[in-house]
Order: C-alpha cells, then sequence, then structure tokens
C-alpha cells in the first residue's frame, strides 16, 4: 500500500514535470510561430506536443496552471461584456496629414518645453486595428481590455487570451525582475491575408463580408463567445506602456519586445521633425508590402520625461499625433456587372469599371461583394462611383456619386438563372449568396480545377485559369483525373503554349503525383475541408481507403472536424462520380497517401504503445515523443499490460521496476533510435 502511494506520487510527479516541459517548448514554438513568424517545427508537431500536454492535464486537471498553452481558449460564453476602469486613461490621437503640420506639432512640442531642449522622436506605423490595454500582475495577464471611451473599456480578457501573439506570461530574462504591475498597450488587428481568407468563408456561406480588417479585428474581439474569437488568427502589436514605462519610450519598446511582445519591426528612432518627415515618405512607400494594415505613422516624444511634461489636452496627447495617409480612393464610371459562379455555385457580382489609376496600378474590376450589398448602395449602371482598395488589397465600390447621375443609368438586375449554364439560382433562407441550383453547373468544375491546380493544392505551374479554360474548351479535360493524360502534342495545340511551355507543364503535370494526400484531398474542393483540415484528415487517417471507410461518428471526433465537416467529407465520399474521380487519379498514379503514415506501416513502433521514463541521454522527452508518434506509435504516461514498449533513460524510477514486474520490453535510447529507422 506504501508503495503504492509513493510510486503514485512519483507518476505524478513525473508526469507534472513533463507538461511543464512541454509548456515551455510549446509557449517557445507559439512565440516563434506568432511574434516572430518563424516557426521551425511543423503544425503536426506543434499539435502533437499539444495533445501529449492535454492528455497529462486531463489525468490531473487539478494542476493547470491558467497559462499553461491549452488554457487560451477556456472563457465561457457570456451575456455581456462587463466595463473595466483603465488603470490610466487610453489616450487617442490627433491627426495630421501634410509634412506643415507636423512641422507645426514639432513647434508646439519644442513650445512646451524649456527653451533650448533636443527632441528626439519614434516613428511607429499606425497599425489599423483596434486599442487594447492588457494588464499584468506579477508577469501573468490578468485583464483585457478594449478602449472603450478611452476611461472605462469593455472588460475582454476571455476573448484577447485566444490571442496566441499575445503572452499569458511575460517572458522574464534570467536574473530580471518580474514587474509587479505592467499595463501593456497596442493594437489588435487582423493580418490581411486571414481578413481575405475570412471574407472568402463568409462569402461561401452567405454570410455578410467584413469592409475591412479593421471592421474584422474589432467584430472578432467583440465576440461574446471566446471560442469564435479562437478561430478568427487575431494578432496584437504591443505599442505603448501605461504603468511599467521605462525613461524612454524606445526602451520601453524593446522591453516589451523582451517579455515576448510582437512589436513593429518598423519601428525607428530619429532625431528631429525632417527625418521624421523622411521616414514617413519611405514608410508610405514599403506598407502596401506588409502583411497587415497601417493608415499612417505615429510620431511620439522618446524621452517619458519630455511626455510628462507636455501632457495632454483632452484625450489627445500633446506628445504625440498621428500622420494619416490619404485614403486611396478614385472616381470613374461602373460600365456594367457580370457575375462570376464560383466553386461552390455562388454568383459573386464585379464591377467592370472604365480603368483608372488608384495607388499605383490601373483598377478595372471591383467587387460588389453580393446582391445586398449593391441594394444598400443603390448601385445602377451607368453610375459614377467612388472606388477604394479594402483592406488595401481588392478595389471595393464605396459609394455611388448620386450627384452626378444623368438618368441614362440602368438598375441592376438580379439573374434568376445561372451565367453559366441557364439552370434556376437560389437564395436559401437568410443567406447573402445566390447559388446556381445545377450539381453539373460547367462552372463547378471550371472553377474546381483552378483550384485543384493552385499553389496550396497540387501546386502545378504553368497551368493558369486561362490554360483550364482552353483545356476544357477544347474538351481536352474535363476534370482533375484528365490532366494526368494530357500530352504534348494535346498541349501544343493551345493558344500561346510553346514547346518548352509544354514541357514544362508535363513537368509540373507528372511532379505533382508525388504530393502528400493533404495536398490532393484540399484540391478536391469538398466543402469545408480547407488546408488546415484536410492535413488532419490525410495524418490521421493515411490513405483514401482509410478515410473513405471512415463513418461519420469517427470523423466527428476528431479535434478540429466536428460534425458539419464529417458530413460533407462523408456525404462526398459517397457520390459515385467522386469515388470514379479518385480511382482514376489513382490508376494515373498519384500518391493517394500521407508519406509519415505510409512509410510508417512497417515500423516497429507503428500502432504499438510507448512509455519513456527516464533522462535520455540525447533526446528532450517531447522530442523523443513526437518522434515514436511520427511513425505511428502511441505514447502513454503509465505502464500497464498493454503498454509494449519501455524506453528507459538515466535514473528511470518505479515505470522501470513496473515494466520488469509486467514483462514489458524494455530499451534504452540507442536501441529506440535504431528500430525508428526500421
Ligand atoms: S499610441 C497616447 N501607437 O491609433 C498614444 N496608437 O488614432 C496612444 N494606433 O487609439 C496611442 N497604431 O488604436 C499608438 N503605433 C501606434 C498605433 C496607435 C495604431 C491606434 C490606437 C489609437 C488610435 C488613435
Amino acid at each position: 500500500m506504501m508503495f503504492n502511494l509513493f510510486e503514485n506520487e512519483e507518476l505524478k510527479n513525473e508526469a507534472l514535470a513533463e507538461a511543464e516541459r512541454l509548456r515551455k517548448e510549446l509557449r517557445h514554438h507559439e512565440y516563434l510561430y506568432y511574434v516572430k513568424d518563424a516557426p521551425e517545427i511543423t503544425d503536426a508537431e506543434y499539435d502533437r506536443l499539444m495533445v501529449r500536454l492535454r492528455e497529462i492535464e486531463a489525468e490531473y486537471p487539478e494542476d493547470v496552471p491558467a497559462d499553461s498553452p491549452t488554457q487560451r481558449v477556456g472563457g465561457k460564453v457570456s451575456p455581456e461584456f462587463t466595463e473595466v476602469k483603465h488603470l490610466t486613461p487610453l489616450l487617442s490621437l490627433g491627426n495630421a496629414f501634410s509634412a506643415e503640420e507636423l512641422r507645426a506639432f514639432d513647434e508646439r512640442v519644442r513650445n512646451g518645453l524649456p527653451a533650448g531642449s533636443s527632441v528626439e522622436y519614434v516613428m511607429e506605423p499606425k497599425i489599423d486595428g483596434l486599442a487594447c490595454s492588457l494588464v499584468y500582475e506579477n508577469g501573468k495577464l490578468v485583464r483585457a481590455a478594449t478602449r472603450g471611451d478611452g476611461v472605462v473599456g469593455e472588460n475582454v480578457t476571455a476573448n484577447v487570451r485566444t490571442i496566441r501573439a499575445i503572452p499569458l506570461t511575460l517572458t522574464v530574462p534570467e536574473g530580471g525582475e518580474v514587474p509587479e504591475l505592467l499595463d501593456v498597450r497596442g493594437e489588435v488587428y487582423m493580418p490581411r491575408h486571414e481578413f481575405m481568407r475570412l471574407n472568402e468563408e463568409r462569402a461561401e456561406k452567405g454570410e455578410a463580408e467584413f469592409a475591412n480588417p479593421r471592421n474584422a479585428a474589432a467584430g472578432s474581439l467583440r465576440q461574446l463567445d471566446p471560442q469564435v474569437t479562437a478561430k478568427r488568427s487575431l494578432s496584437f502589436f504591443a505599442y505603448n506602456v501605461g504603468n511599467g514605462a521605462l525613461e524612454k519610450h524606445s526602451d520601453s519598446l524593446a522591453m516589451l519586445k523582451g517579455y515576448g511582445f510582437k512589436v513593429s519591426e518598423n519601428y525607428k528612432v530619429v532625431p528631429d521633425i525632417e527625418a521624421a518627415i523622411k521616414f514617413i515618405e519611405e514608410f508610405d512607400a514599403k506598407r502596401s508590402s506588409l502583411a497587415y494594415d497601417t493608415d499612417g505613422a505615429v510620431i511620439k516624444v522618446n524621452a517619458v520625461y519630455q511626455q510628462r511634461i507636455l501632457g495632454a489636452t483632452g484625450k489627445d496627447p500633446r506628445w504625440a499625433i498621428a500622420f494619416k495617409f490619404p485614403p486611396e480612393q478614385a472616381e470613374t464610371t461602373l460600365e456594367d456587372i457580370v457575375w462570376r459562379v464560383g466553386r461552390t455555385g455562388v454568383l459573386t457580382p464585379t464591377a467592370v469599371l472604365t480603368p483608372v489609376k488608384l495607388s499605383g496600378s490601373v483598377v478595372s474590376r471591383a467587387t460588389l461583394h453580393n446582391e445586398d450589398f449593391i441594394r444598400e448602395k443603390g448601385i445602377c449602371i451607368g453610375d459614377r462611383v467612388i472606388i477604394n482598395k479594402a483592406g488595401e488589397i481588392i478595389p471595393e465600390v464605396l459609394r455611388v456619386v448620386e450627384g452626378k447621375r444623368t438618368g441614362e443609368e440602368v438598375p441592376v438586375v438580379i439573374p434568376i438563372e445561372c451565367p453559366e449554364c441557364g439552370w434556376k439560382v437560389e437564395r436559401q433562407g437568410s443567406e447573402a449568396a445566390i447559388r446556381c441550383t445545377n450539381p453539373h453547373c460547367p462552372a463547378l468544375g471550371r472553377e474546381g480545377l483552378i483550384h485543384f491546380v493552385s499553389r496550396d493544392a497540387m501546386n502545378i505551374e504553368g497551368c493558369g485559369p486561362s490554360v483550364i479554360n482552353q483545356l476544357i474548351d477544347s474538351e481536352l479535360v474535363r476534370d482533375a483525373a484528365d490532366l494526368y493524360s494530357l500530352n504534348k502534342e494535346d498541349l501544343l495545340k493551345l493558344e500561346r503554349m510553346g514547346e518548352k511551355s509544354a514541357d514544362n507543364l508535363l513537368k509540373a503535370i507528372e511532379a505533382s503525383k508525388e504530393n502528400e494526400l493533404d495536398k490532393l484531398l484540399f484540391g478536391l474542393g469538398i466543402r469545408h475541408v480547407g488546408a488546415k483540415v484536410a492535413r488532419i484528415l490525410a495524418e490521421e487517417f493515411g490513405t483514401v481507403e482509410k478515410l473513405m471507410a471512415a463513418e461519420h461518428e469517427q470523423l466527428a471526433a476528431i479535434r478540429d472536424i466536428g460534425g458539419k465537416i464529417a458530413e460533407s467529407v462523408v456525404t462526398w465520399l459517397s457520390v459515385p462520380s467522386n469515388i470514379d474521380l479518385l480511382e482514376r487519379l489513382a490508376k494515373a498514379g498519384l500518391k493517394m497517401e500521407f508519406a509519415t503514415r505510409a512509410t510508417s506501416e512497417g515500423n516497429p513502433f507503428f500502432g504499438k504503445t510507448l512509455v519513456f521514463t527516464g533522462t535520455l541521454p540525447t533526446l528532450g522527452r517531447a522530442e523523443a515523443q513526437t518522434m515514436a508518434q511520427d511513425v505511428g506509435a502511441k505514447v502513454s504516461g503509465s505502464v500497464s499490460k498493454k503498454t509494449d514498449y519501455v524506453i528507459a533513460g538515466a535514473e528511470a524510477g518505479s515505470k522501470l521496476e513496473k515494466a520488469t514486474k509486467l514483462g514489458v520490453t524494455v530499451i534504452d535510447e540507442a536501441t529506440f533510435l535504431q528500430m525508428l529507422k526500421e
């Protein structure tokens, strides 16, 4: 009895120590991925570490710390946001629109300081998101609030905890002190690619799209259900410190960086206002290439004692100002509207415009999103319209210039038939989207093929939309499998297809056969199966046959899959023409497997249960476990009759004893490494 108690205690300690190591490792990888943008492990590897940590935490739920990476999404759905009084007000910023106004600001600053003071400025991008205050007590995030009216904001702690660029615990360098109180201010924002992805997804579902990344960020943060926020991939740039600032603002920024925050890589300390103006010019030239939206630059007095002397007028500090770039807009004529059918049958209206220059490029098309958008804006054909770059990427019709109407404008006719196949279109329930009802609409095939060859799917270079269109029009290709029976002669019949391009295209088609299963699954365009879900399915099942044999419940039980996706996969895989397509793809020589699993089946650890104990001479515990899981082994925390192998290192304790008692095979690290290769 005594022995058992002791053994349990030891097991527990070992498990808790492992959990802590995993947390450290996961935090490190989150930092590399979300803050540094430089991941060192794959998503699958990250997921495995997470699964292992969840396993241990499920066994010892009373020992799960609030800042564990598993605890990011744990908050409950609340009926409303509570109010929070900020420790010190969150100020806003005055605006400047020209170099002259910036020089006037500099003069006001110098006039407000003792004569002869030299003033250094810090220049930062003005991120287009929403301001947030994050309060850390003894290094732990205890509260997050939106700006609100500057004095009182909304408590959004549960939602902010889901943002992985925000540390739940500050990283304090060894020997450094954990600050008792730190109030970090910054901008919650949505990266551009995420904004585009989200809008695409919403359009597919027939939901209203967000007008720009700022609205999308605000809409995602102000969600009563943190689970929704968690799915939106928000990020955060820290740009100010409320309580706990250092003597210079630039030092505070460096300190924030050290604590594990994302600080804009584009900030700069400048010696005077002329250098500040130069920074703005240089920044304007590069801001369109950033991964996030900016609407200006912020100029701040660097010395905090000077900031104190200057103070604030109302809500705006006298020591900082925002330089706003002019909105990128242009006026042109809307000549026509074309309705394009997407790969899920949704009809999207696009405005055909008289070409006009907008932020450095000539624009002749703009998105109109859906029928509701056209009605809300009261758009007619022939209207003069103002266009801008929503999210600074895709042009969008902002409004109609009603004063310029001539009476010749023609109201927009919403199609009742599919422009591709003539079938009836319909609007389902409250959906904003109209869809073609023909399951065999040629647009589905064409758009599906464009998706199949796209970069994140099968990545067949040299096979752009115009090649696909020609292949379909010339009846050389009907579906994805036909691509694999193309020959050079066929390709040479296409317009602008020379010998060399034809050779290259054939090579690219051939090479795509070697793609892993996840690329193929994504490329098939199964509804709700995005790149990430495809990867999960490929990892989970390893081969197409196994996926085809999976039942709804089995699929729905997989993390991140759920009922809706499971339903969609099962349905897709039960359609005879889809099964036929998969068979023809297999026959064409596509790999149809996921390598790590496929090559693992012959491995001695495949499907076996392993337990690690003691300190291994070269491998870290998590590393060794990942390697085992990579070849299809299950890793467990305790030894039982079901254990197949115990891998024991130095100072292995009770687990080793138990293994010996139960007659479980015990191996050392060298043997483990050797067997992994088999
Ligand atoms: S400093 C006292 N720095 O702009 C200074 N604000 O128009 C307060 N913003 O409410 C703000 N990027 O949401 C600062 N680098 C930056 C910023 C920034 C974006 C936002 C912030 C603020 C708004 C004022």
